[in-house]
Protein backbone atom coordinates (compact mmCIF):
# COMPACT_ATOMS: atom_id res chain seq x y z
CA UNK A 1 0.00 0.00 0.00
CA UNK A 2 0.93 3.59 -0.41
CA UNK A 3 2.08 4.76 2.72
CA UNK A 4 1.25 8.23 1.84
CA UNK A 5 -2.54 6.99 1.98
CA UNK A 6 -1.86 6.42 5.41
CA UNK A 7 -0.77 9.30 6.56
CA UNK A 8 -4.18 11.65 6.91
CA UNK A 9 -5.08 14.27 4.66
CA UNK A 10 -6.12 17.84 5.82
CA UNK A 11 -10.00 17.08 5.72
CA UNK A 12 -9.09 13.85 7.42
CA UNK A 13 -7.18 15.56 10.27
CA UNK A 14 -9.62 18.00 11.09
CA UNK A 15 -12.44 15.32 11.22
CA UNK A 16 -9.88 13.11 13.66
CA UNK A 17 -9.75 16.11 16.10
CA UNK A 18 -13.70 17.37 15.73
CA UNK A 19 -14.32 14.86 18.32
CA UNK A 20 -12.88 12.22 20.20
CA UNK A 21 -13.66 8.50 19.65
CA UNK A 22 -15.30 8.41 22.84
CA UNK A 23 -17.74 11.13 22.37
CA UNK A 24 -18.17 10.26 18.75
CA UNK A 25 -19.40 6.69 19.58
CA UNK A 26 -21.72 8.06 22.45
CA UNK A 27 -22.93 9.87 19.29
CA UNK A 28 -23.67 7.29 17.37
CA UNK A 29 -25.37 5.14 20.60
CA UNK A 30 -27.80 8.26 20.32
CA UNK A 31 -28.63 7.75 16.63
CA UNK A 32 -28.99 4.16 16.48
CA UNK A 33 -31.91 4.70 19.27
CA UNK A 34 -33.31 7.03 16.60
CA UNK A 35 -32.90 4.97 13.75
CA UNK A 36 -34.92 1.78 16.08
CA UNK A 37 -31.69 -0.23 16.64
CA UNK A 38 -33.46 -1.51 20.05
CA UNK A 39 -36.11 -3.54 17.74
CA UNK A 40 -32.87 -5.18 16.05
CA UNK A 41 -32.09 -8.48 16.50
CA UNK A 42 -28.96 -8.72 17.59
CA UNK A 43 -26.89 -10.72 15.18
CA UNK A 44 -28.12 -8.96 12.38
CA UNK A 45 -25.99 -8.83 9.49
CA UNK A 46 -25.21 -4.51 10.02
CA UNK A 47 -22.56 -2.84 7.72
CA UNK A 48 -21.82 1.14 8.10
CA UNK A 49 -20.79 2.82 4.49
CA UNK A 50 -18.51 5.66 4.45
CA UNK A 51 -18.19 4.07 8.53
CA UNK A 52 -14.74 6.65 8.75
CA UNK A 53 -12.99 5.16 11.73
CA UNK A 54 -15.58 2.30 12.62
CA UNK A 55 -16.99 4.50 15.77
CA UNK A 56 -20.48 3.69 14.44
CA UNK A 57 -19.16 -0.25 14.82
CA UNK A 58 -18.19 0.51 18.20
CA UNK A 59 -21.44 1.92 18.67
CA UNK A 60 -23.19 -1.09 17.22
CA UNK A 61 -21.12 -3.56 19.68
CA UNK A 62 -21.44 -1.85 22.89
CA UNK A 63 -25.35 -1.79 21.84
CA UNK A 64 -24.81 -5.89 21.78
CA UNK A 65 -24.90 -6.28 17.63
CA UNK A 66 -22.57 -9.10 17.34
CA UNK A 67 -21.87 -9.15 13.01
CA UNK A 68 -21.06 -6.01 12.00
CA UNK A 69 -19.13 -4.81 9.50
CA UNK A 70 -17.39 -1.54 7.59
CA UNK A 71 -16.76 0.11 4.60
CA UNK A 72 -14.38 3.18 3.94
CA UNK A 73 -12.92 4.70 0.51
CA UNK A 74 -9.86 6.28 3.35
CA UNK A 75 -6.83 4.10 4.64
CA UNK A 76 -5.93 6.52 6.89
CA UNK A 77 -9.39 6.51 8.86
CA UNK A 78 -9.79 2.79 8.66
CA UNK A 79 -6.84 1.50 10.18
CA UNK A 80 -7.53 3.40 13.12
CA UNK A 81 -10.39 1.19 14.12
CA UNK A 82 -9.59 -1.23 16.83
CA UNK A 83 -12.69 -3.94 17.27
CA UNK A 84 -14.73 -7.20 17.04
CA UNK A 85 -16.31 -5.90 13.29
CA UNK A 86 -14.50 -5.64 10.28
CA UNK A 87 -13.67 -2.71 8.19
CA UNK A 88 -12.65 -2.90 4.97
CA UNK A 89 -11.24 -0.32 2.79
CA UNK A 90 -13.69 0.39 -0.36
CA UNK A 91 -15.79 2.74 -2.64
CA UNK A 92 -19.25 2.30 -1.23
CA UNK A 93 -20.53 3.12 -5.40
CA UNK A 94 -19.09 -0.29 -5.95
CA UNK A 95 -19.71 -3.01 -2.57
CA UNK A 96 -17.90 -5.62 -2.35
CA UNK A 97 -21.08 -7.68 -0.67
CA UNK A 98 -22.98 -10.66 -2.37
CA UNK A 99 -26.85 -9.65 -3.65
CA UNK A 100 -29.46 -9.59 -0.89
CA UNK A 101 -26.77 -10.83 1.98
CA UNK A 102 -27.14 -8.37 5.07
CA UNK A 103 -30.25 -6.97 6.89
CA UNK A 104 -29.18 -3.32 7.89
CA UNK A 105 -27.09 -0.77 5.92
CA UNK A 106 -26.05 2.38 7.61
CA UNK A 107 -25.02 5.61 6.69
CA UNK A 108 -23.65 8.32 9.16
CA UNK A 109 -22.37 11.76 6.84
CA UNK A 110 -21.35 10.17 3.90
CA UNK A 111 -23.27 10.62 0.64
CA UNK A 112 -22.83 14.30 0.78
CA UNK A 113 -18.97 13.61 -0.18
CA UNK A 114 -20.44 11.88 -3.18
CA UNK A 115 -18.83 13.79 -6.33
CA UNK A 116 -22.33 13.95 -8.52
CA UNK A 117 -25.69 14.37 -7.87
CA UNK A 118 -27.74 12.67 -8.26
CA UNK A 119 -25.58 9.94 -10.64
CA UNK A 120 -23.20 8.38 -7.46
CA UNK A 121 -26.60 9.10 -4.90
CA UNK A 122 -28.20 6.80 -7.31
CA UNK A 123 -25.31 4.61 -8.06
CA UNK A 124 -24.87 4.32 -4.20
CA UNK A 125 -28.29 3.66 -3.30
CA UNK A 126 -28.52 1.10 -6.33
CA UNK A 127 -26.13 -0.65 -4.20
CA UNK A 128 -27.57 -0.93 -1.12
CA UNK A 129 -30.36 -1.94 -2.52
CA UNK A 130 -28.82 -4.78 -4.21
CA UNK A 131 -27.28 -6.04 -0.46
CA UNK A 132 -29.72 -6.00 1.84
CA UNK A 133 -32.43 -8.55 2.06
CA UNK A 134 -35.71 -8.30 1.15
CA UNK A 135 -37.18 -6.45 3.40
CA UNK A 136 -33.56 -4.66 4.96
CA UNK A 137 -33.13 -1.48 6.31
CA UNK A 138 -31.65 1.80 5.33
CA UNK A 139 -31.14 3.98 7.60
CA UNK A 140 -28.90 7.63 6.63
CA UNK A 141 -28.14 10.22 8.41
CA UNK A 142 -26.63 13.71 6.54
CA UNK A 143 -26.58 17.35 6.87
CA UNK A 144 -29.84 18.96 6.18
CA UNK A 145 -30.16 22.92 5.41
CA UNK A 146 -32.15 23.97 8.39
CA UNK A 147 -32.28 27.60 10.60
CA UNK A 148 -29.87 25.96 12.88
CA UNK A 149 -27.13 24.85 10.42
CA UNK A 150 -27.47 28.14 8.86
CA UNK A 151 -26.42 29.27 12.27
CA UNK A 152 -23.48 27.40 12.79
CA UNK A 153 -22.22 28.04 9.68
CA UNK A 154 -22.31 31.77 10.58
CA UNK A 155 -20.44 30.49 13.28
CA UNK A 156 -17.85 29.20 11.13
CA UNK A 157 -17.46 32.18 9.29
CA UNK A 158 -16.40 34.10 12.48
CA UNK A 159 -12.51 33.96 13.25
CA UNK A 160 -12.88 34.48 16.92
CA UNK A 161 -15.25 31.66 17.39
CA UNK A 162 -12.79 29.53 15.62
CA UNK A 163 -9.78 30.35 17.23
CA UNK A 164 -11.93 29.67 20.85
CA UNK A 165 -13.55 27.19 20.11
CA UNK A 166 -11.26 24.04 18.70
CA UNK A 167 -14.85 21.92 17.50
CA UNK A 168 -15.85 24.80 15.60
CA UNK A 169 -12.66 25.47 13.61
CA UNK A 170 -12.45 21.46 13.15
CA UNK A 171 -15.86 21.66 11.63
CA UNK A 172 -15.38 24.61 9.51
CA UNK A 173 -11.96 22.82 7.94
CA UNK A 174 -13.91 20.19 7.06
CA UNK A 175 -16.61 22.34 5.51
CA UNK A 176 -14.11 24.34 3.62
CA UNK A 177 -12.48 20.79 1.96
CA UNK A 178 -15.62 19.22 1.56
CA UNK A 179 -17.18 22.29 0.04
CA UNK A 180 -18.16 21.81 -3.13
CA UNK A 181 -19.80 18.75 -2.10
CA UNK A 182 -21.18 19.38 1.05
CA UNK A 183 -23.25 22.75 -0.81
CA UNK A 184 -24.04 20.63 -3.59
CA UNK A 185 -26.15 18.23 -0.83
CA UNK A 186 -27.44 21.08 0.41
CA UNK A 187 -28.63 22.47 -2.58
CA UNK A 188 -30.90 19.73 -3.32
CA UNK A 189 -33.21 18.41 -0.53
CA UNK A 190 -35.87 17.99 -2.65
CA UNK A 191 -34.09 15.93 -5.37
CA UNK A 192 -32.53 13.78 -2.74
CA UNK A 193 -35.62 13.36 -1.05
CA UNK A 194 -36.97 11.87 -4.52
CA UNK A 195 -34.12 9.52 -5.20
CA UNK A 196 -34.31 7.97 -1.79
CA UNK A 197 -38.22 7.21 -1.87
CA UNK A 198 -36.92 5.75 -5.29
CA UNK A 199 -34.70 2.97 -3.97
CA UNK A 200 -36.64 2.48 -0.43
CA UNK A 201 -39.87 2.74 1.16
CA UNK A 202 -40.17 5.26 3.67
CA UNK A 203 -40.90 4.03 7.20
CA UNK A 204 -39.56 7.76 8.57
CA UNK A 205 -38.03 11.28 7.30
CA UNK A 206 -37.00 13.48 10.55
CA UNK A 207 -35.32 16.78 10.61
CA UNK A 208 -33.57 17.86 13.20
CA UNK A 209 -30.64 20.09 13.94
CA UNK A 210 -29.21 20.44 11.02
CA UNK A 211 -29.61 16.67 9.94
CA UNK A 212 -32.02 14.16 8.28
CA UNK A 213 -32.89 11.43 9.19
CA UNK A 214 -33.86 8.62 6.62
CA UNK A 215 -35.07 5.34 7.65
CA UNK A 216 -36.52 2.86 4.50
CA UNK A 217 -37.05 -0.59 3.58
CA UNK A 218 -36.04 -2.45 0.29
CA UNK A 219 -39.27 -2.91 -0.83
CA UNK A 220 -40.37 -6.52 -1.12
CA UNK A 221 -41.51 -7.34 -5.00
C1 LIG B 1 -18.11 12.52 7.58
S1 LIG B 1 -17.19 11.03 7.33
C2 LIG B 1 -18.31 9.94 7.99
C3 LIG B 1 -17.65 9.11 9.01
C4 LIG B 1 -18.56 8.66 10.09
N1 LIG B 1 -19.62 7.81 9.57
C5 LIG B 1 -19.11 9.89 10.77
O1 LIG B 1 -20.32 10.11 10.78
O2 LIG B 1 -18.34 10.64 11.34
C6 LIG B 1 -17.29 10.70 5.61
C7 LIG B 1 -16.49 9.48 5.22
O3 LIG B 1 -16.82 9.14 3.88
C8 LIG B 1 -15.68 8.54 3.30
N2 LIG B 1 -15.92 8.49 1.85
C9 LIG B 1 -16.04 9.51 0.98
N3 LIG B 1 -16.36 9.04 -0.25
C10 LIG B 1 -16.46 7.70 -0.13
C11 LIG B 1 -16.79 6.64 -1.04
N4 LIG B 1 -17.09 6.90 -2.32
N5 LIG B 1 -16.82 5.39 -0.57
C12 LIG B 1 -16.51 5.11 0.72
N6 LIG B 1 -16.20 6.05 1.63
C13 LIG B 1 -16.17 7.34 1.20
C14 LIG B 1 -14.54 9.41 3.79
O4 LIG B 1 -13.31 8.74 3.74
C15 LIG B 1 -14.99 9.69 5.23
O5 LIG B 1 -14.45 8.77 6.13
Amino acid sequence: MNTSALTPNAWEAAYLRFESPDQETRKFVRRLSRFGASRWPRDAQIVELFCGRGNGLRALANLGFTRVEGIDLSAALARQYSGPGRVIIGDCRHLPFENESRDVLIVQGGLHHLPTLPGDLETTLGEARRVLKRGGLFCAVEPWLTPFLSLVHWVCENQLARRLLPKIDALATMIEHERETYDQWLAQPQEILATFGRFFQRERTHVRMGKLIFVGHKFFN
